[in-house]
């Protein structure tokens, strides 16, 4: 049970990083709507994901690394560097989308996002996720590749 838990935390994180891009492309090609769809989607994915992990944690389940002794500082950096960054994320992610709403909200609609009361907001948009979006992105790389290595080189320890 835990480990198909374990499969779909994964499936999703990897799956809101895809979105992710998809959202990015988006605004560069100019598309307020189809970005904000896309975001929203990523950011529902990311909770899924956090639920699913805090519920796998709760049932005490988890792998440690047996694989090769060189490797191991390596995957100790992915590992740490992962986690302390996946707590990072959602702030970031929770400023960024909360600047979007406050924005939209002043604007009223995604074509007005020029009105001065608006633009504060979009300003301060840009200025986060310049650090949300790459976060989000090795967040969901380092985890999908902790995943495949725990898949070959991990031992259940509990659960
Ligand atoms: C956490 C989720 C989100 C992320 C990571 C994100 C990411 C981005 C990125 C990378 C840009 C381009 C910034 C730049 O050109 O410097 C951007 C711009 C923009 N985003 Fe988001 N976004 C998110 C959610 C949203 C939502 C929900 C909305 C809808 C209200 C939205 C509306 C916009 C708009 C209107 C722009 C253009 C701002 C401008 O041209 O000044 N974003 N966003």
């Amino acid at each position: 049970m835990a480990a198909i838990i374990n499969q779909w935390a994964v499936i999703t994180i990897v799956l809101s990083g895809i979105t992710l891009v998809i959202g990015v492309f988006f605004i560069r090609r100019g598309n307020r709507e189809a970005h904000m769809r896309a975001m929203l989607t990523a950011s529902a994915l990311a909770t899924i994901f956090l639920v699913l992990y805090l519920t796998r944690l709760g049932l005490g389940y988890e792998k440690k690394y047996v694989g090769p002794a060189e490797w191991r500082g390596a995957y100790y950096f992915l590992l740490i560097s992962h986690i302390i960054l996946a707590a990072a994320n959602l702030p970031l992610a929770v400023v960024a989308l909360w600047n979007a709403w406050k924005g939209l909200r002043a604007a009223g609609n995604l074509g007005n996002i020029g009105a001065p009361v608006a633009r504060r907001f979009f300003d301060r948009h840009r200025a986060w996720v310049r650090w949300t979006v790459p976060v989000w992105l090795y967040v969901a790389v380092t985890g999908w590749i902790i995943y495949l290595v725990l898949g070959r080189y991990g031992q259940v320890v509990q659960g």
